[in-house]
């Protein structure tokens, strides 16, 4: 269901009101300072930059490119190969452009503001890929199909879907969790999730009490799938997995990773 423009509903949600802009507005002021390093940037875009270098220099697309904590270094390292990020959040690309102007001036990235399924550049693209775990963030398993399939009609004959992501617990898990994020004299952030094994999704809030600034929520909410998921998810796409590794490092991937980076190149 489209509001308008880009804002779409998340239909598995079970947050009401949680659309695909809810993410990237309530965490664009606090991403890069949570979340700036949550993984290896160098190894990132060393992998991404032998891909796309494979896919002969065709346009780089990040679904997802939030602050561009990724996509900055990686349009460096592969200029001149065009790199573009969407991203449904205005917050976030706000956050992105004060980026560009303070410590990137000379970058090249270019953005999008609109959803990663329905409003994907024309291709034929590079590489297109989408990092730790923001595929996830597309609410049902219908919706994760639709922006492969988007993909794949857009590849070049040498192109990739790169999709980083963890692997879930098996058994997956059920229940809810509250959990104290940080603790200060005058500021605390409890962070509190609701899991649901069978639907395959999580949700939850940070929730942050100040003195002087009274309650702030920043909500999240994730369909997740396991590799092998994704894989059938692929393959009605056109798609097969043709590399997996643990991370962007290229260690192996075993039944013990949690964490894997598939390559789907088209069947
Ligand atoms: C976890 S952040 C990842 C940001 C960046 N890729 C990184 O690794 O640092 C997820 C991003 O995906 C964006 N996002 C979520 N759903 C989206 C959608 N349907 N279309 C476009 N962007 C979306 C959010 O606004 C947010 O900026």
């Amino acid at each position: 269901m489209t509001l308008d423009g880009s804002r779409q509903v998340i239909l598995a949600a079970v947050m009401q009101g949680y659309d695909n802009t809810s993410y990237g507005d309530a965490f664009a002021d606090v991403y890069d300072e949570w979340y700036g390093d949550i993984s290896d940037v160098e190894a990132t875009v060393a992998a991404l930059a032998t891909l796309a270098a494979a896919a002969g220099g065709l346009p780089i697309v990040e679904l997802g490119v939030g602050t561009g904590r990724l996509a900055f270094p990686l349009a460096e390292r592969v200029q001149p190969t065009l790199v573009i990020g969407i991203d449904s959040s205005p917050a976030m690309l706000h956050r992105l452009a004060a980026k560009h102007a303070e410590e990137h001036a000379d970058s090249a990235l270019q953005t999008i503001l609109g959803d990663m399924i329905d409003d994907l550049p024309d291709g034929p693209l590079g590489v297109v890929f989408i990092a730790f775990n923001t595929f996830f963030n597309i609410g049902s398993a219908a919706r994760q199909a639709d922006c492969m399939r988007s993909v794949a009609q857009r590849l070049g004959p040498n192109g990739c879907l790169v999709i980083e992501a963890m692997v879930p617990e098996d058994p997956p898990r059920t229940g809810s969790l509250v959990d104290v994020k940080s603790l200060a004299n005058d500021r605390v952030i409890l962070s509190v999730a609701r899991y649901d094994g069978v639907q395959q999704t999580a949700e939850g809030q940070f929730i942050e009490f100040t003195e002087s600034g009274g309650v702030r929520l920043r909500p999240w909410s994730i369909r997740y799938a396991p590799p092998t998921e994704l894989d059938q998810m692929a393959a009605s796409a056109g798609l097969r997995c043709a590399e997996r590794w643990e991370t962007f490092a290229g260690e192996p991937f075993t039944d013990d990773s949690a964490r894997h980076v598939s390559v789907y190149r088209l069947a």
